[in-house]
């Protein structure tokens, strides 16, 4: 049976929405025939340490991670730059990739879906694609009934993965959904985005973390 290596790169670890969605194509890999996967979460430093070791020896990778100001966790980041060491090997493993953002576009995640697949190229492992999901904080709220389909097409994903080795353009596509949001869409969002509901989650994730109190804070800004 072909292996899987799951590597989750939220600094949320289990409770994250990159889990969430990487648990659906794991379901969907299992199910087209591929052995029950290794997951390891790039947040806790032994997983770390043991996910730098495991890369050398998987079959297929699959690493999902948030979209962190355009860009990425510096949490992953570190793991990518602990990989030079297989630069140049001849047996790199395949590699995936999911990426999810906060805000709904996914045009948001491209600039690093490109560097994800030149990653791949300059490891010489081939790339299996990347999958991009917008809206991805609203995992943290809403229950498995709403996510039918977006679960479908992820199962979908991993089962293409087990059966042909990599991601079917068409299934990426619709995962992504719109490029951009319609001027309709837009205007509709900017109206929910003030409504008290949609301020109440952000003030309480803002509590929980501690950080109320410097909401204002621009520490990069000029004196
Ligand atoms: C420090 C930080 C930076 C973020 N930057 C972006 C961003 O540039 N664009 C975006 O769409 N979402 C951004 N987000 C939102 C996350 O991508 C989003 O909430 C994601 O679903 C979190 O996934 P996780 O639970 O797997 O960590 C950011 C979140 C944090 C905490």
């Amino acid at each position: 049976m072909d292996s899987l290596l799951l590597l989750n790169g939220s600094p949320r670890g289990p409770r994250s929405n990159s889990m969430r969605m990487l648990t659906q194509v794991a379901q969907g890999w299992q199910a087209g025939g591929g052995a029950e996967p290794t997951v390891l979460h790039l947040a806790r430093s032994a997983d770390f340490d043991r996910a730098v070791i495991e890369i050398g020896r998987a079959g297929k990778v699959l690493l999902g991670l948030p979209l962190y100001t355009d860009s990425m966790p510096g949490l992953v980041l570190g793991f990518i730059e602990a990989l030079e060491p297989l630069i140049g090997r001849e047996d790199n493993p395949r590699l995936g990739f999911l990426v999810q953002s906060g805000f709904m576009e996914p045009l948001h995640s491209r600039g690093l879906e490109r560097y994800l697949m030149k990653l791949a190229m300059r490891l010489g492992s081939p790339h299996v694609g990347t999958i991009v999901r917008g809206g991805g904080e609203a995992l943290q709220v809403m229950p498995d009934q709403a996510l039918g389909k977006l679960f479908a097409r992820l199962q979908d994903l991993g089962e293409q993965l087990a059966r042909e080795g990599r991601f079917d353009p068409e299934t990426l596509r619709q995962v992504a959904g719109r490029e951009r949001l319609s001027p309709v869409s837009a205007a509709a969002m900017f109206v929910a985005l003030k409504m008290p509901i949609t301020q109440f989650y952000w003030t309480q994730q803002l509590k929980k973390n501690r950080a109320w109190q410097r909401r204002f804070d621009a520490p990069h800004a000029s004196a």
